[in-house]
Order: C-alpha cells, then structure tokens, then sequence
C-alpha cells in the first residue's frame, strides 16, 4: 500500500505544532499501525531528518503506553484494539491519515505525539491501592467473593491507563479511568478498608489535575480497548454519594 500520512509535528511543550505530510510507500497489511510508523522514521533517520516521537513499550496490548488519534478516532478505526495492536489490513491503498496526540487540557504535549499522561498517576497515588497486608498470594478459596462482583472486578481491573477514554470525550474527562480504578477494589474484601476515602481522594485528585466533568456522553467506552463499561461510573458514582454522606455524617455538628 502507498499511503499519505499527514502527522502532528510539535518540538517541544512551547511549540505551536503542525500537521506535516509524508508519503510512505510499500506498506504491508500485515504490519501494525506502529510498525508503519517504524518504517517512516527509518526512513527520517536515514535522511538526516527528525523522527516522529511517540510512545510504545509491549505492543502487546497491555501496557497502556501506545496511543494516539488516528482519523479522529481514539487508537483508530478498530474497536477494542490498542494502536499497536492496529494492523494497516484495517486502511486501503491511497489512504490519506491523519495522526495525532491525545488532545486533553490535562495531558499536555511532550513533543510530536508523546503526551504527559502524569495526571493519571496522580489519581492512582491519592488512593489506587490497598494497605491491608495480604501477604503472599492466598488460597482461592479462603476469602469468598461473590461471582458477581469477581466479574465485575476483574472486568475493571482490565483498565491500562492508555488515556484514550479522556482522549475521546468532549470534556477531557478521567472518569472512566478513575471509576475503574476505584471500582477493581471497591468490590473485593481487601478493598474494603479504604473504600470511602479512596472514592473521595481519587474523585478529588481527578479534578484537581485539570480533567472535566464527566456529562454521560459515553465516548469513553466505545474509544476504550478494554471494553470498560459505562457502568463503571455509575458504580464509582454511588460510592462517591455513600463517602460524601458518610462524612457529612461524621462532621462535628452535623
Ligand atoms: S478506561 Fe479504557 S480507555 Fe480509559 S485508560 Fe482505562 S483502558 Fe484506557
Ligand atoms: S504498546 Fe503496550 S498497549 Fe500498545
């Protein structure tokens, strides 16, 4: 395939950024989306000019490092698919595409398509853990846990912080990534302890780094390679309720 590639150019955080145009010929079918971008800085390198920057580590699908938008559209044109796991069997000879960085007011640009997604860790430090010692891996059957809520968690737990359901919504929103980040906890017995704080700090931590509100638009979830649903928020959502009325509760006074 001969493809035009038209790609966000930025040195640095102070640079205005641009889109430039490449053509990349010879591309196979089989190659991911990250392999094609492979070729093009080759071929950069080998003239002597600047290859693009972007972010990967497994492309495997499971460290959440890859992403960008392809065509507009979070991790492209593939459902539940991470950019490196994209294969260019999903575009067509002539193709023109446009690729970007996650565009969010709270992850700013680093340079090219490489975006700080630190925001993130933030929201995971004011409480996306548990302090209660478990030691060593347990029994599996030694703490009951309902198949409901095992599913459930499991099904948040698949979260990998790629950023693209703050990419994807009109507000910058977090949510999505926070409400799963809460949730792979809130429904097992090792979460129990913190529950109420970590809903608060977390929700807390998310605002302050700069995310929006979340209005229920939903393209969170069709943009998440994860699949996590929409429902994850509707969960973080009411332990959020339960926390603030508990310490509402306990104010002296009240
Ligand atoms: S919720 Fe989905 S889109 Fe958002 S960070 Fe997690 S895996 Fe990525
Ligand atoms: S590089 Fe790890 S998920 Fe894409």
């Amino acid at each position: 395939m001969n493809l035009t590639l038209r790609i966000w150019r930025q040195s640095g955080p102070e640079d205005k950024g641009r889109m430039v145009t490449y053509q990349v010929d010879d591309v196979s079918p089989d190659m991911s989306f990250l392999e094609m971008l492979d070729v093009l800085n080759e071929r950069l390198i080998l003239a002597g000019e600047e290859p693009v920057a972007f972010d990967h580590d497994c492309r495997e699908g499971i460290c959440g490092m890859c992403g960008m938008m392809i065509n507009g559209v979070a991790h492209g044109p593939q459902r539940g698919t991470t950019t490196c796991q994209l294969h260019m069997r999903q575009f067509s000879d002539g193709d023109t595409i446009d690729i970007e960085p996650w565009r969010a007011q709270a992850f700013p640009v680093i340079k090219d398509l490489v975006v700080n997604r630190s925001a993130f860790d933030k929201i995971i430090a004011a409480g996306g853990y548990i302090t209660a010692p478990t030691g060593s891996a347990p029994e599996a059957h030694s703490v009951p846990v309902a198949k409901a809520n095992a599913d459930a968690a499991f099904e948040a737990a698949a979260c990998i912080g790629c950023g693209a359901c703050v990419a994807a919504c009109p507000n910058g929103s977090g949510m999505l990534f926070t409400a799963a980040k809460v949730t792979q906890l809130s429904l097992l017995p090792q979460g129990q302890p913190e529950r109420y704080t970590r809903v608060i700090g977390m929700v807390e931590a998310h605002d302050e780094a700069g995310f929006g509100g979340c209005t229920n638009a939903g393209e969170c979830t069709v943009a998440c390679p994860k699949g996590i649903p929409l429902n994850t928020i509707g969960r973080l959502n009411r332990d959020y309720l339960k926390a603030t009325t508990k310490r509402a509760d306990n104010t002296p006074g009240s």
